[in-house]
């Protein structure tokens, strides 16, 4: 982890918590928060909890996300959600291209670069996900995949829109399973990718650059993979939905940072 950079943390609440099981959470956090004010916590709730979580966490300068966005402002969309709707709930932050997303629901580099712009636009912080799956990994197509997957779409940005992108790295074969990438196999993409951005827009712009790991990561692996130099923080799925254990999470990666 590279000192410069504060470690990021988003809790990526997936389809979980209703709006009372939300503000329960946020408030668990919240209470927390002192302890770990030198991370930046990043809360993601469904849709419909986000006014909740953002009146919950309004005052202790955590923050809030959303999920998904689509990239027209208003329109015949049934079923979407627009930049503009969610920058008026109070959110900062938009998860973009998550892999279930591409996954589920078809997204492709595509539509991560047409939603990344739409954010943008906004003023959203665009949290954009990349990462391959077990058989690219066995094939040894990983690098190939992340350049692609970057090419295709925020590396059509200029460099002032980069700069506010946040990058996060998410082995398929790690979300949700158990199997977490090592620190090793993390540092390995997350220096390739900030390669390829200093290629594409310079070394300062590549040296501020977050790059998020995310895939199983928990209390107990948190801190090797922060150590690793080019790992700016942690987009968390399972271990976000307890508060002592997002909280732990953070604690860890400062713990890291301070190492
Ligand atoms: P996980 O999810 O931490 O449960 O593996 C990570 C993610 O999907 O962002």
């Amino acid at each position: 982890m590279q000192t410069l950079r504060k470690p990021v943390i988003a809790g990526n609440w997936k389809m979980h918590k209703t709006i009372a099981g939300a503000r329960e959470l946020a408030e668990a956090v919240v209470r927390g928060f002192p302890e770990v004010s030198q991370a930046t916590l990043i809360l993601i709730p469904p849709f419909t909890a986000i006014q909740e979580v953002r009146k919950t966490i309004s005052a202790a300068g955590v923050e809030v996300g959303a999920q998904n966005v689509f990239w027209e402002e208003k329109g015949a969309f049934t079923g979407e959600i627009s930049p503009l709707q969610l920058k008026e709930a109070g959110c900062r932050f938009v998860v973009i291209g998550h892999s279930e997303r591409r996954q589920h629901f078809g997204e492709t580099d595509e539509t991560v670069r047409k939603k990344t712009l739409a954010a943008l636009g906004h003023d959203l912080y665009p949290i954009v996900c990349i990462g391959e799956t077990l058989e690219e990994r066995e094939n040894n197509q990983t690098l190939a995949r992340i350049r692609t997957q970057l090419e295709k779409s925020v590396f059509s940005l200029d460099e002032s829109s980069f700069s506010r992108v946040v990058l996060a790295y998410e082995p398929i074969w790690a979300i949700g399973t158990g199997r977490n990438a090592s620190p090793e196999q993390a540092q390995e993409v997350h220096s390739f990718i900030r390669s390829l951005v200093a290629g594409r827009y310079g070394k300062t712009v590549a040296d501020c650059a977050i790059i998020l790991y995310g895939g199983s990561v928990k209390p107990n692996n948190a801190f090797s993979l922060a150590r690793e130099k080019d790992v700016d923080g942690f987009l968390v799925g399972g271990a976000s939905l307890e508060a002592e254990s997002f909280l732990a999470i953070a604690r860890e990666a400062l713990r890291a940072v301070r190492d």
